[in-house]
Order: C-alpha cells, then structure tokens, then sequence
C-alpha cells in the first residue's frame, strides 16, 4: 500500500517527478564519479587489463527508422563473414551506450535511470575485423562512458555458448554475440519487487530492440535468444554473484536479408479490412 502511493507520488506527481529525476541523478553521477575512480586505480596498479578503444558512433545514418522497423527480422543464418570494428561498436552504442552526457544517460530508457543492465561480447576467432588484423577471441566487457572493451578472457567461446543455448546453431555460427546481463539489485533497491518483475525487463526489452533496429540499419541480422541455461552462461562469462544473464544477440551478415515493400503492406492491410 505505501509502496503503491510512494510509485504513484514519484511518478505521477510534478513534485515526485522533480524530486526522483534529481535523486536518480545524483545517484547516477555518482555512477559515474566511481567507474572514474575505478579506470584510476586500474591504470595506477598498472593492472594487465587490455582495452579496445572503439571507434565513436555515429549519429547519422542512410536507412530512416520506419526502413529499420520494416525490415527488421529475427536473423538465424549468418554468412561466414567477420563484423568490423565500427559496426560492433556501433551496435553497442545503440545497445546501451551514452546519449546525453550531463548525466550520462543511455540510449534505452531505464526506470529511474538505475540502468541495472551489462552488456558481454563473445568474439570467435576471426569474428571482428580491424584495422590490422582481427580482434583476439574472447569475452569482452562493454563500457559505455568511454566506449571501451576491456577483455576478461581469451579464447573463442562460441561452442560453449552454443552448448549453454540449447545448441541453437546461430549462436554458433554468428561471428560475435552479445550478451546482455542484469544486475537486478541496482533496480530492486529503489522499487522493490516491481523492479525484479516489471522494470528490468522492460529496460532489457528497449535495449534489445535497439540492438535489432541498429544490426538492421547496418545490414547486419541479429536474433534475441532467450532459452539457455543460466549457469553454464555465467561461467562462460565469470559473472559475480547477483549477475544474470538475460538475453544472448548473435550477430552477423545475413544470408537472406528481409525487405517488406509498403505494396506488400497496403496489400496485407487491405485484405484484413474486407
Ligand atoms: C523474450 C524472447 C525470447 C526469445 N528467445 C528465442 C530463442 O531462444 N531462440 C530463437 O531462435 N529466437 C528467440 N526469440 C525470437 C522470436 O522467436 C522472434 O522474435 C519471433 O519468432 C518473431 O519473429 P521476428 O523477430 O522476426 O519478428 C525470442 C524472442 C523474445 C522476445
């Protein structure tokens, strides 16, 4: 009952509104302050921690939203063909990366800006390619703010990921997959239960349909895989107590790559109203 009318006076009244915007963002510079101390120290300690700079995202793009919506399609059959650097970067801004930068604010909306997600990446051997050669296999750890990856383990641990999703072929053959993780507490802490249930996979959904839009927009195909075992998925990528894995993205080219025509649409809709 308190909990009902403390949602409904912070999101509903202009009084709540202004107070939990400022809360989260005090709360969410404070975010910020630590991973700042956290990339200090890593660099003071001189610890062996090997960082990809990406490329920076762009902000313009040839295929409108509409195009994006339209021909975006959940993609199982990828070509055996690398991702380059830029794209997978640019996949992850879309994903969770920073569009505002007074307090860092996401590309996904995030109840209460408490952005309980993390984003994973799982490299094959041969699956980015750079400038010079191939990012090493592995899996890699995504950091919006400086748009970095920082590797966690080396190794090309996509049979294991194919193993872990119910041997579902396109987490095999994808040169790369995301994986989105939720730490449910940053959420649970400021709305309880509703939080668990409701809000993280709310914010998951928005992220995961950015992935979708941004792999469209580049002709790239990607497929949201949801059916997996949880535990052999947080081996796979180290994760601490309190981390669960969510969704698994593949990525890659697509074999067959999905256009709808409004011709074919008006058609579709046509039929329906007779
Ligand atoms: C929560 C969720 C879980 C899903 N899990 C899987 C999965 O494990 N494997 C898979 O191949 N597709 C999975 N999908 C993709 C759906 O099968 C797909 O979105 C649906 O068939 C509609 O096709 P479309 O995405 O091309 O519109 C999942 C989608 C959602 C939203």
């Amino acid at each position: 009952m308190i909990r009902r009318g403390f949602l409904k006076f912070l999101f509903i009244t202009p009084l709540g509104r202004l107070i939990s915007g400022v809360l989260s963002a005090g709360i969410f510079s404070g975010v910020i302050f630590l991973d700042v101390i956290r990339t200090d120290v890593r660099k003071r300690t001189g610890a062996d921690v090997e960082k990809v700079l990406l490329p920076y995202p762009r902000l313009r793009g040839v295929v409108s939203v509409e195009e994006a919506l339209a021909n975006r399609r959940s993609v199982r059959e990828f070509r055996e063909e690398p991702l380059t650097l830029e794209e997978l970067g640019q996949i992850l801004w879309a994903a969770y990366g920073i569009s505002e930068t007074r307090y860092g604010l996401r590309t996904a909306p995030s109840a209460g800006a408490q952005y309980p997600l993390e984003v994973y990446v799982v490299v094959g051997e041969h699956g980015v390619k750079t400038g010079d050669g191939y990012l090493k296999p592995g899996v890699y750890h995504y950091d919006p703010h400086s748009h970095t990856l920082t590797l966690k383990k080396t190794g090309d641990f996509r049979e294991a990921l194919y193993q872990a999703a119910l041997e579902q072929i396109w987490v095999l053959k994808a040169p790369v997959s995301l994986i989105f993780t939720a730490v449910y507490s940053r959420t649970v802490r400021v709305y309880g239960e509703r939080g668990r249930v409701r809000y993280v996979p709310m914010d998951l959904g928005h992220a995961g349909q950015n992935v979708y839009l941004q792999a469209t927009a580049l002709g790239l195909g990607t497929v949201a895989v949801g059916a997996f075992y949880d535990d052999q998925v947080a081996e796979i990528l180290d994760l601490p107590d309190g981390e669960t894995p969510l969704y698994i993205m593949p990525i890659g080219r697509p074999i067959y790559q999905y256009r709808l025509t409004e011709a074919e649409l008006i058609r579709y809709i046509e039929k329906s109203r007779r």
